[in-house]
């Protein structure tokens, strides 16, 4: 096998994602921390203690306890290269969202075992589903009072459409959680509560369900949970690879990733079974993992990520070949050769130049504002990788400034921001106040905030005529000059400079669309 071939095989690259407080944060750390990429947990960010995640990073989410910007992180474990996503969790952010599972090559879903599936499980699940996306389900919080295991479990087939394959059973839950029943091995794992450390996981493994060691651990208890298992094994979906990898079944860990529980667990069953990167489709050709030469694809950009750093970074997942410190490539986009020699990844908060990278991984290029999201790079083939798109915002405001001083920094503020994904930016071939689209009204609290932090505008958003909008294509320049002619007053262009029609009402699109039945009206914009 090739240095590359070896390289790609040892990848995993996931997303984790979940209904706001699920435990998605009290995971990830918990992953970093029994990797050994870190060696105490910050006790997540923490609303009550004033401690932040590893993966917290930006002024507004200390402030809201939310996670607003995804973070990648790469850590070591079982001799494989995990990099791993994070997603913010708040629905205003599902775009951003959608784009970081186009760059992953599986997911891991945490649901709060006391709540069962909630809304932004279920969007979640659609985007995952669009790419057939294999998915790893932990059910937390077992230290607490939680619904049946079973119900669960029901739940999870019933409204996001996939089949379950516990791979462990809990023993108890709330005081009485005492481990889980490994299904596959036939293990019973009895755990010991640990919070800051990985130390004494695993207080006791018992062989066999038949054990004997297990009546005179729980007396009490022993038949029940052997019923259960029976039950379990004999209604549920046995595990099966090939389901998992199509996307149709997931296998399910119990745990609560408080106290370390299961957390192993959902490590080995990445490394096992989640999928080494794969084939990405561009326009074209697919492109191979391990093909010789590099190639990759922005799926984020980032402005002002470390205020002690004060540049833009874009995220870019390697889709093939080796990218090494220096090298040259091809910014397809631009058709111009970058020197990428300060090129970083990502761990924790802390960065470290990157000298070499390969498919799977995330790589983060600091640049001036001539990247933007779905740009591909390569070693010199013409190439564009499909499927990152962008949604038609249905919320719409105008900026204006207090201060018209500051006008210059409030169009380059929202240039950036709109570049970044953060918000979609629209400036009308006619006048000169930029529309903001969004598809969550935080989006603009957010906004607003990194104006005034960033870049020292104290920014006002107001109600405009535009509902909704489409990005519009033409099938020759004549036609094109026509339609911008006639509608000129309600056409922009976005921040990564293509043309939106502006709609002041859904029956003013439909008639603009009916009057101009050659022009094609996108609802997504996908970069190619
Ligand atoms: P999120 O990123 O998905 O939004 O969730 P996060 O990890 O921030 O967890 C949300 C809340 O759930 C936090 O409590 C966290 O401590 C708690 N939590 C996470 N995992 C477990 C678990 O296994 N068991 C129990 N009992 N709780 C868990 P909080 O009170 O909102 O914040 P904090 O003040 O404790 O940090």
């Amino acid at each position: 096998m090739s240095i590359i071939a070896q390289e790609v095989a040892r990848r995993r690259t996931f997303a984790i994602i979940s209904h706001p407080d699920a435990g998605k944060t009290t995971l990830t750390e918990k992953l970093l921390l029994f990797s050994g990429a870190i060696q105490l947990a910050g006790t997540v960010k923490g609303k009550k203690s004033g401690r932040h995640a590893t993966s917290d990073w930006m002024e507004i989410e200390k402030q809201r306890g939310i996670s607003v910007a995804s973070s990648v992180m790469q850590f070591d474990y079982r001799d494989h290269i995990i990099n791993l996503l994070d997603t913010p969790g708040h629905q205003d952010f599902s775009e951003d969202t959608y784009r970081v599972l186009t760059a992953v090559d599986s997911a891991l879903m945490v649901i709060d075992a006391a709540k069962g599936v909630e809304d932004q499980t279920i969007k979640l699940l659609e985007v995952c589903r669009l790419r057939d996306t294999p998915i790893v389900t932990f059910m937390n919080k077992y230290d607490r009072e939680v619904r049946d295991s079973l119900e669960l479990l029901d739940e999870v087939e019933n409204i996001l459409k996939i089949q379950c394959a516990p791979i462990t059973w809990p023993i108890g839950m709330g005081k009485t959680f005492r481990g889980v029943y490994h299904i596959l091995r036939d293990e019973i794992l009895l755990f010991d509560a640990g919070q800051d450390s990985a130390q004494q996981l695993v207080n006791e493994v018992i062989s066999g369900i038949d054990n004997p060691r297990l009546d005179e651990l729980f007396p009490l208890e022993i038949e029940q949970l052997r019923n259960e298992i029976e039950l379990v094994q004999g209604a549920s979906h046995p595990f099966n690879l090939e389901a998992f990898l199509s996307g149709k079944q997931t296998p399910v860990f119990f745990g609560s990733a408080i106290n370390n529980f299961g957390v192993r667990e959902i490590l080995n069953a990445l490394v096992d079974w989640s999928p080494a990167p794969a084939a990405r489709h561009a326009t074209k050709r697919d492109v191979e993992p391990t093909e010789g030469k590099f190639s990759g694809f922005v799926f984020k950009i980032q402005a002002n990520m470390d205020p002690k750093h004060r540049d833009r970074i874009a995220f870019v997942r390697v889709c093939s070949g080796k990218f090494e410190r220096g090298m040259k490539m091809k910014h397809l986009r631009l058709n111009r050769d970058i020197a990428a020699n300060t090129v970083v990844t990502f761990m924790a908060h802390e960065r470290e130049q990157v000298e070499e990278a390969f498919a799977g991984d995330i790589i983060g290029i600091p640049n001036h504002g001539n990247m933007q999201i779905g740009d591909t790079f390569s070693e010199g083939e013409a190439l564009a990788f499909t499927g990152i798109p962008f949604f038609a915002p249905e919320l719409f405001k105008t900026a204006r400034i207090r201060n018209p001083l500051k006008i210059k920094q409030l169009q380059k503020g929202l240039q950036q921001l709109g570049e970044e994904g953060a918000v979609q930016v629209f400036k009308p071939l006619n006048g000169s106040d930029m529309v903001l689209g969004a598809v969550g009204v935080l989006q603009f609290e957010v906004v607003a905030s990194r104006l005034n932090n960033e870049y020292g505008v104290e920014a006002v958003f107001e109600s405009t005529s535009t509902a909704t909008a489409r990005w519009v294509s033409f099938k020759d320049n004549k036609q094109k000059a026509e339609f911008e002619k006639a509608l000129q007053h309600q056409l922009s262009v976005d921040a990564g400079g293509n043309l939106a029609f502006l709609a002041t009402s859904r029956v003013n699109l439909q008639l603009t669309q009916e009057r101009w039945p050659d022009v094609v009206f996108h609802a997504t914009r996908e970069h190619a």
